[in-house]
Formats: C-alpha cells, sequence, structure tokens
C-alpha cells in the first residue's frame, strides 16, 4: 500500500508524524492483521476477570402485565461499591422481569427520565410493527410511551432493551435491559422445575469503573464489539447460588453487547437444552458445552442429583474456535453453583416437548441475500464518513428514511446471511418474526442442538453462510434486522424490510 492510500484507510492526516517505535509498533500491527478490511484495526479480545464467587445471586424483582418503566440514571451495587448506572427501575442494572401468560393483554408506560431519547423494544415478541420500539418510534427526554399488546403467541422466554439507532449500545451497555417470560398451558402440563427451581440468568460483560460503566468504544472495538472484563449475571459480579440435589431450569439470555459465551458446567454435567428464542424445542436435545450469541435465549434442564452436598459446580465459558480474533480466546468461570441440600426429584424429562411444524426451502416464495461479510464500500453505497470502516449489510448502512425489503405477507421466504467472506461473528435478528434455521455451510458446517425450532436470533461466525426460513404472516408494518453485536448495529448494520 501507498503512503497516501496508507494514510487515507488509517485516519491519520498528512500531518501526524509517527516517528520511531511508534512507527513500527503501528506497521507490525498492520501487517500481522490478516484481514484487508480492518486496513490495520486490530481487535483482539478483552480477557475476562474472573472474581471470588462470593456474593449471593439474585433475581429482578417481577412485573405483571400492567407496569410503569422508569428509564433513568440511578446507582447500583457492582464489585462492591455504589456507581451510577442506567435503569429501569430504582437501585438495579436490569429492569424487572415480566412474567405474562398468553392471551393477556400488556400496557406498560415508558417514562424516559433521560437527558436523551430512548425507546423499548420487546425482543422476541410479536406485536405490532407500533409496539415494537423500532427506532422511529421514541420516548423524547422527559417523554413518554405507552405499550399496549396482547401477547399472541407460545410460552419463552423474550426480553427488552432500547433501540433508539445510534445509542442502543451505550444504553444497554450501561443497564437498560429486562427479561420478559411468557407462560402458556402447553408448557405447564410439562411440569418443569418451578418456583426456585426455576432461574432466570442474564449474562451480560461490563467494563466497571468506580465512576460507573463507561462507554467509550474506539475503532478496533467498533469492529469486536465493546466487551467489558467483568461478566455479571443478573447484574451481580461473580455470584453464587445454593442448590439442591435435583433438576434445575436454567432461563438464559445473553444480554451482553458483543460477546459470545460456550456455557458448559465445569464436571462436563450434561445440559438437556429443552428450549431456544421462540421457547420450547421438539424434543429436548442433551449437550456438554453450547454457544450463546448477544440477544440468544436458552431454556436448559440441568440435574444437580448425585453431586455430594458441599460441592461446586461452575457455569462456565469455554473457548473455542471460529469466533475470529476477539471472541473464543479464555475460558472462564460465569457463576458457581452450591450443592448444599439433599433433595428428591421425581421430575422425568419429556421426550417430546412441542409439535412444531418443519417450514422448508421449497415453502418460499422469494429468496434473499445478505451480504454481511463486507466492511467496505461496494454496490454503489460509498463509506460515509471516509475513513472508518462500517459495518454494513449488503454494503448498505441504516437509513431510516429507506425501506430496504418489501415483503409480502403470509409468505414464506429464505434469507440467507453470507458471511463466508468475513472474520467477524455477526449474530443476525428479524424484529416482527421467528424463523427456522435450514442450514449452515463454511465455518461449523452444521446447525447446533439449539437451533432446532423457533429462533430469532441466529449466530453466523466468520466464514459462514446460513439459510433460515422465515413466515412472513399477516403482521403487517415497517420493521428493523440487524446484526446483535451492538456496536454493530449502531455502527449501521441494520435494514428495514416492510411487511404489507
Ligand atoms: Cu434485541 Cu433489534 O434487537
Ligand atoms: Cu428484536
Ligand atoms: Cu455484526
Amino acid at each position: 500500500m501507498k503512503r497516501n492510500e496508507f494514510i487515507k484507510m488509517t485516519g491519520l492526516s498528512a500531518g501526524t508524524i509517527l516517528t520511531g517505535s511508534a512507527f513500527t509498533g503501528f506497521l507490525s500491527s498492520l501487517s500481522s492483521c490478516k484481514n484487508p478490511h480492518h486496513m490495520g484495526l486490530m481487535t483482539k479480545p478483552v480477557m475476562v476477570n474472573e472474581g471470588n464467587f462470593s456474593k449471593l445471586l439474585s433475581f429482578p424483582t417481577q412485573a405483571g402485565a400492567n407496569h410503569t418503566l422508569t428509564a433513568q440514571v440511578t446507582s447500583a451495587t457492582v464489585n462492591g461499591s455504589s456507581i451510577p448506572v442506567l435503569g429501569y427501575q430504582q437501585n438495579n442494572l436490569l429492569g424487572p422481569t415480566f412474567r405474562v401468560n398468553k392471551g393477556e393483554a400488556v400496557n406498560i408506560l415508558l417514562q424516559n427520565n433521560l437527558t436523551e431519547h430512548t425507546n423499548v423494544h420487546w425482543h422476541g415478541l410479536k406485536i405490532p410493527a407500533l409496539m415494537d420500539g423500532h427506532p422511529d418510534q421514541l420516548a423524547n427526554a422527559g417523554g413518554t410511551f405507552r405499550y399496549q399488546f396482547t401477547i399472541n403467541q407460545r410460552a419463552g422466554l423474550s426480553w427488552y432493551h432500547p433501540h433508539p439507532h445510534g445509542k442502543t449500545a451505550k444504553q444497554v451497555f450501561q443497564g437498560l435491559a429486562g427479561m420478559f417470560l411468557i407462560n402458556d398451558a402447553e408448557e405447564a402440563a410439562l411440569n418443569f422445575p418451578s418456583g426456585s427451581y426455576e432461574l432466570p440468568l442474564v449474562i451480560q460483560d461490563k467494563r466497571i469503573t468506580p465512576g460507573g460503566i463507561p462507554y467509550t468504544p474506539g475503532a478496533e472495538e467498533v469492529m469486536a464489539g465493546f466487551m467489558g472484563e467483568t461478566v455479571l449475571v443478573n447484574g451481580i459480579d461473580s455470584p453464587y447460588t445454593e442448590v439442591a440435589t435435583r433438576f434445575y431450569r436454567l432461563r438464559i439470555l445473553n444480554g451482553s453487547n458483543a460477546r459470545v459465551y460456550n456455557l458448559a458446567f465445569s464436571n462436563n454435567t450434561d445440559m438437556v437444552i429443552i428450549g431456544n428464542d421462540g421457547g420450547l424445542l421438539k424434543n429436548p436435545v442433551t449437550v456438554k458445552e453450547i454457544l450463546i450469541a448477544p440477544g440468544e435465549r436458552l431454556d436448559v434442564l440441568v440435574n444437580f442429583a448425585g453431586i455430594s452436598p458441599g460441592t461446586d459446580v461452575y457455569l462456565t465459558s469455554k473457548g473455542f474456535s471460529n469466533g475470529g480474533d476477539a471472541q473464543g480466546k479464555q475460558e472462564f468461570k460465569i457463576m458457581k453453583f452450591k450443592v448444599t441440600v439433599p433433595a428428591t426429584d421425581t421430575f422425568t424429562i419429556p421426550a417430546t416437548l412441542s409439535s412444531i411444524t418443519t417450514l422448508t426451502a421449497s415453502s418460499a416464495v422469494k429468496t434473499r441475500t445478505f451480504e454481511i461479510s463486507n466492511a467496505m464500500e461496494h454496490h454503489g453505497y460509498p463509506m460515509n464518513d471516509g475513513m472508518k470502516m462500517r459495518h454494513r449489510i449488503n454494503g448498505k448502512l441504516y437509513d431510516g428514511g429507506r425501506i430496504d425489503e418489501y415483503v409480502a405477507a403470509n409468505t414464506n421466504e429464505v434469507w440467507v446471511f453470507d458471511n463466508s467472506k468475513g472474520d467477524e461473528p455477526h449474530p443476525m435478528h428479524l424484529h416482527g418474526v421467528f424463523f427456522q434455521v435450514l442450514q449452515r455451510s463454511g465455518g461449523r458446517n452444521q446447525l447446533t442442538a439449539a437451533e432446532n425450532g423457533w429462533k430469532d436470533t441466529v449466530l453466523v461466525m466468520p466464514g459462514e453462510t446460513v439459510r433460515v426460513v422465515v413466515p412472513f404472516e399477516n403482521n403487517t408494518g415497517k420493521f428493523v434486522f440487524h446484526c446483535h453485536n451492538l456496536e454493530h448495529e449502531d455502527d449501521g448494520m441494520m435494514l428495514q424490510y416492510q411487511l404489507s
């Protein structure tokens, strides 16, 4: 590369003089970067600092179908000190966990006490476009937004978080998120562990300082996503909980901006996956480890029977390959289960959980392909700041004034996410629908145990092309779809489809 190209692409001004070791260091960082798209931006992992697992796990308060969420600056105790955070309620990092029944009418008022606009996206709820928390539908600073909708879908774990374009990542990272559980009769009939044996767990990594949770991604961190060195579960760093020698049901949400976890237990015990983003699978699937990307959910049964009281078992994230330069490089503990109480348990895992009609590619009336590899200019959409690489879909950055895809209601389509030339993981998420994953080629070359049934977010690792089949029903209107690495999303890796 010639010097002026080099200057142009790295964003150094021509007058910048890098001398001596600074210059050689910069050059060697360039040459050691394999990816031409990054133009010298080196993405690297943010290593997790494990704590000592001495803080008791707790759970966000529970809320029903009628509630007020007050987005505010508040304080929360993290890592032993009280710091300013954003919250939907006082003195908490996370909002309440909603628990509602299928068929219920929901009425939630968002009171925005922030000094900037925000909104709430109900991730995983099939609700009208105007209630979905589209980046156009905002509550101004000091204003309100009333969300009213009916729960018209099966049991499952959804969640909620802000979606104001360009500010989503910061608002989520600083604390705004919560879980949304739906119950129904089909699920109740299966008699899963409930009450204190059902544990909703939000896993998030944060950067914690005495002054709060700073959100200051540099260019490399926009490429990799903003990751933190402290892993929280339900807002608590390195927590523990006491468990009895019996089955537990873990309702797991990866609420991190960018970090992918490869969940496994330290004693290598089985995890029985019974559900994912869209609710129950057809049949349980037993695994030793399972990836969960930002936005994804897992419903997992774990049996602590047979473990002697007094034993500590950790939920960990194991290393993984295929995750690009910044992900999967470290194995770390997330939380501790102290097996304390002997118990007897008559629960047995049902062989059949739910009936799900398998959709085929041949049912689709149309196939749309989305190129998600390339952060550079192409397809005639110029890089609009001239310097930085930007995350794009089909070469385009998000433009709220442009509809990218027009979709006919009541048709099935195949959507293809092509990351075959990419070197970063992209968890791709569609609003307003659930889909079935048909195929993954390249990279891992197969579907995971949690990719049966209904999904709303699918992880597309470097080198992979993933095909999904989407039944678009008659919930007409304008929806977004995007990468759920929130730095990528805010950077522009989001488009709109209009269903009509
Ligand atoms: Cu949880 Cu548009 O995302
Ligand atoms: Cu969503
Ligand atoms: Cu992405």
